[in-house]
């Protein structure tokens, strides 16, 4: 991901702590088993953003130790966990394209790909276990909560709940707690102080589901070259989506043809595209790009704690890279 930086001295101090990331977590994702090696080193070697690292970093720019060896593991632990639930995201999601590759279930297979994902959760575990017994329970809340999000997101809300903020619980137990947890052990393992700690903790998780509502977006506007996955596979696989619920919440008679695809069959390919270029064309899109940012001013009011300078303005910029992304 593009440094949202304007000083150029903290630029350049993120830039050398990613590529210290970066060569640590090549150390971590290897096994005895060269099989495994491959496995595992398949998606991170396919690219990504490596967007939670860098969160670590530029929150532990709020504390006294930003370049502490305990950031850097911290860093690599955030990444892993990605890593790892991309694994099996991608098996539920029945997704073949993942960071312009193949899946790892496209490429071999289901079990393949669900214990290559263990294999990676199990080596951000045990790094955790190095920062001590407070990061192993943060860590397990957040596990906790990435799987509640995930299962949620397979069911229908209970009949009372509005689906929209049933969708949005799901959005933050999925992407935003691994996100406010990479902001909150920047600031805890640069030492910040604790109500630093807890603003940005509360700052990751908004930007993390602006950044999860954005993706969903960009499912439904992007072409697969810019995105590297198949646009359109929520749709395909019904998995819901802001613009979707809220096209789907209209009752304007020109949203009648739409309403009847999403309520019909999407994995057929000429249903697909066609409800998939009234999405494109539809005011869902600019309501829910609109929400996104109306989070990320709310973001940005939590930075309000740190003083003035480069590092709030990074923060701010960093959260604004989230409401305008492209891919
Ligand atoms: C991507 O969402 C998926 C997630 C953000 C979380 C997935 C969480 C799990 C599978 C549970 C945790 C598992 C482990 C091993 C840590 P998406 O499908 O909406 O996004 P995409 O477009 O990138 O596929
Ligand atoms: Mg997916
Ligand atoms: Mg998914």
């Amino acid at each position: 991901m593009a440094l949202p930086v304007l000083d150029e001295r903290l630029a350049a101090r993120l830039r050398s702590r990613l590529a210290e990331v970066e060569v640590a977590l090549d150390g971590h994702v290897r096994s005895e088993a060269d099989f495994v090696t491959t496995a595992a080193r398949h998606l991170m070697a396919a690219g990504g953003k490596r967007f939670r690292p860098l969160l670590v970093l530029l929150a532990a720019e709020a504390g006294p130790h930003p370049g502490s060896d305990e950031v850097v593991t911290a860093a690599c632990i955030v990444e892993l966990t990605h890593l790892a639930s991309l694994y099996h995201d991608d098996v539920m999601d029945e997704a073949d394209l993942r960071r312009g590759a193949d899946s790892a279930n496209a490429r071999w297979d289901n079990h393949v790909a669900i214990l290559t994902g263990d294999f990676l959760f199990s080596k951000s575990s045990e790094l955790t276990a190095d920062l001590g017994a407070d990061a192993v329970r943060i860590q397990a809340r957040t596990f906790t909560r990435l799987v509640e999000g995930q299962i949620l997101e397979t069911v229908p809300p209970p009949e009372d709940a509005d689906p929209i903020e049933h969708h949005l619980r799901v959005v933050a137990g999925k992407t935003g707690s691994l996100i406010a947890t990479s902001a909150l052990y920047g600031a805890r393992f640069s030492g910040a102080p604790r109500e630093v700690e807890e603003a940005l903790a509360a700052y990751g998780e908004i930007v993390g589901s602006a950044f999860q509502l954005s993706d969903d977006i960009l499912d439904i506007a992007s072409e697969s070259v810019e995105s590297g996955k198949t646009p359109g596979t929520d749709l395909r696989e019904g998995v819901p989506t802001l613009p979707v619920l809220l096209a789907r919440g209209t009752d304007d008679p020109a949203d009648a043809r739409l309403h009847e695809l999403l309520d019909g069959d999407l994995t057929d390919d000429a249903r697909h595209a066609e409800a998939l270029a009234l999405l494109r064309a539809h005011p869902a899109m600019d309501r829910a790009r609109s929400y996104v940012v109306a989070r990320t001013h709310e973001a940005k009011d939590l930075l309000k704690v740190l003083p003035e300078g480069p590092v709030r303005e990074a923060l701010e910029a960093f959260a604004d890279v989230v409401a305008t992304r492209t891919a």
